[in-house]
């Protein structure tokens, strides 16, 4: 996607061919900038502090560290113990796991010596793939955009957090039909929840939107439920961090209370993935999907522009209040319309995904 007219990906290599560069996504929307990533440490704070974010781009960049890791000590008890390392950065998105799994598979029957060209080359595929994906999520999905687009009616998506090219190597999950169904001239706005406690919703998904020219207007997290009852929303499209083999879907915390709102109202309710998002071990994602607890200073204070330009931090609870801050919930399969991958569209069952995916049956 573009940003003032500049194709950028959410992580790329170096013009030097080994550094990685990222978007500081804690720096958006005020202020655009680069960071260079020279070691796997480096690598691990920006997944740690959410520099980057999103479950597939946190996989793509943690790939690239291992070959940071590699470039100092391609030793296996190095491999080991960096990938270690980078698992325990975010516990939620499985694309992480999914990720340095695939590098360790592809590496571990290499050579020490042949270690790094071929990490580099396991980690640019993985990217490259995670484009080529998302952009097939965005074929399959355009089509429940374009279906209520009958006669050239405005049609009204909601999304919560950000599942855009922000949170991917390029082209988002959830946002990838809509930049298709834009490119196609269809009127589509997105409601966009602004997502407390970090804001992804209104720093980040309102960001790249407005960069690309889709309309959309900003919503507290609590206004999706009357929006829906009022008939103003025509489909909610949320991305995931991860789903359960039988469709249950963890996203980012207050996505489960869209998904109860639009049931309430026949809303339909969707979610985008990619098939690194699946994790096949687990059935009962209610149960056994790991939660992110994070600070409880993100729920107790606010970043953003003061009116002197100032990029600033304030407290919006009395100092002794405690907070908690759960960073993720689990919406259960049976309040999910349906489940878009990038091999089409399906329920958000086992039955649904294995028809899809019979490789794991
Ligand atoms: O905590 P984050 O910002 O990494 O969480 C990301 C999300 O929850 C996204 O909304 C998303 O749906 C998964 S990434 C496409």
């Amino acid at each position: 996607m573009r940003v003032d007219g500049t194709p950028y990906h959410g992580v790329w290599i170096d013009q030097d061919g080994w550094s990685v560069r990222i978007i500081d996504q804690t720096r958006l929307p005020w202020a655009f900038e680069i960071v260079r990533l020279t070691t796997v440490g480096e690598v691990a704070h920006a997944i740690r502090s959410m520099q980057v974010r999103g479950a597939p781009l946190i996989g793509a960049t943690a790939a690239y560290g291992l070959c940071l890791a590699l470039r100092r000590d391609p030793s296996s008890a190095a491999m080991e113990r960096e990938a270690a390392m980078l698992l325990e950065t975010r516990p939620t998105a499985v694309n992480l796991r999914w990720a340095i799994e695939r590098m360790l598979t592809r590496l571990s029957d290499t050579a020490p010596a042949e270690r790094v060209r071929a990490a580099y080359d396991e980690a640019a595929a993985i990217a490259a793939e995670d484009i080529a994906t998302n952009e097939a999520i965005g074929r399959h999905g355009v089509g429940l955009i374009e279906a209520r687009a009958q006669a050239g009616r405005r049609v009204n998506v909601l999304t919560h957090c950000n599942a855009g090219w922000l949170a991917t190597v390029d082209w988002g999950t959830a946002l990838a039909p809509i930049y298709l169904a834009h490119e196609r001239g269809i009127d589509v706005h997105v409601w966009v929840d602004e997502t407390r406690p970090r804001n992804q919703g209104a720093g980040l998904t309102a960001w790249e939107l407005g960069k690309h020219g889709v309309a959309h207007t900003l919503i507290a997290d609590n206004a999706g439920g009357h929006l829906m009852q009022r008939g103003e929303v025509d489909l909610v499209i949320v991305g995931t961090d991860r789903v359960s083999r039988t469709g249950d879907v963890a996203n980012k915390i207050g996505t489960y209370l869209k998904a109860l709102a639009a049931k309430d109202n026949d809303v339909p309710f969707w979610v985008a993935l990619p098939s690194s998002t699946i994790d096949w071990s687990i059935r009962d994602g209610v149960a056994d999907i790991p939660i992110e607890e994070r600070a409880a200073s993100e729920v107790a204070t606010v970043t953003g522009r003061a009116m002197d330009g100032a990029i600033t931090t304030v407290r919006v609870t009395p100092k002794e209040t405690a907070a908690a801050n759960p960073a993720f919930d689990v919406t259960p399969a049976r309040l999910v319309s349906g489940l878009i991958t990038e091999r089409g569209c399906c329920a958000a069952s086992e039955a649904g995904l294995l028809a899809l995916f019979p490789e794991r049956r």
